[in-house]
């Protein structure tokens, strides 16, 4: 796998790859997702490929005391090969060179499966609750 930053190209498979592994939610529209990350720290935006298809994603940010991680995805076909680790190690390594202290990442509870795959890398259980507030409807009717 190669890891590059996101380019504007990619916009139709990186969603594709999202709907494939079960990422996008009603209530978030993933154009408008792209769209604000290539305003923010859009080189933090990392697209994984193979012979040029792409076939994984880490969306990366630092806030100035955090780093974060969103739409971590690796295309089902793609599995179990460490490219998931690849990626987040790659996450780490661009957070420590802009002398990012530590990450954090949500799980939805729906989808606890996946923290054996963080712990596996390091990661733990935080103890916090995350409370979020909606700012801009994405899709007025289903604003969550
Ligand atoms: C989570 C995800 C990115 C992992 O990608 P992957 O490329 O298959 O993971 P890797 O091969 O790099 O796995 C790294 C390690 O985690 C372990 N692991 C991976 N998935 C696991 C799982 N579901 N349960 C337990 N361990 C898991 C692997 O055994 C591996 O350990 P090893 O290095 O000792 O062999 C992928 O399953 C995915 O895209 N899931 C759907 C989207 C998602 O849920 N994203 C996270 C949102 S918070």
């Amino acid at each position: 796998m190669e890891i590059r930053p996101y380019q504007s190209r990619d916009e139709a498979s990186v969603v594709a790859l999202w709907n494939a592994c079960g990422l996008i939610r009603p209530w978030n529209n993933p154009h408008r997702d792209i769209e604000r990350k290539l305003t923010e720290q859009p080189e933090l935006f990392l697209v994984g490929t193979e012979a040029g298809r792409v076939m994984a994603t880490a969306m990366v940010g630092f806030d100035g005391h955090r780093g974060w991680v969103y739409y971590l995805a690796v295309d089902p076909a793609f599995r179990g090969q460490s490219h998931g680790k690849a990626l987040m190690r790659e996450a780490e390594r661009l957070l420590i060179e802009r002398g990012c202290p530590k990450i954090n990442l949500l799980v939805r509870n729906t989808n606890t499966q996946v923290i054996a795959f963080y712990e596996s890398l390091g990661y733990a259980q935080d103890e916090a609750v995350s409370l979020g507030r909606r700012l801009i409807p994405d899709l007025p009717a289903q604003a969550g």
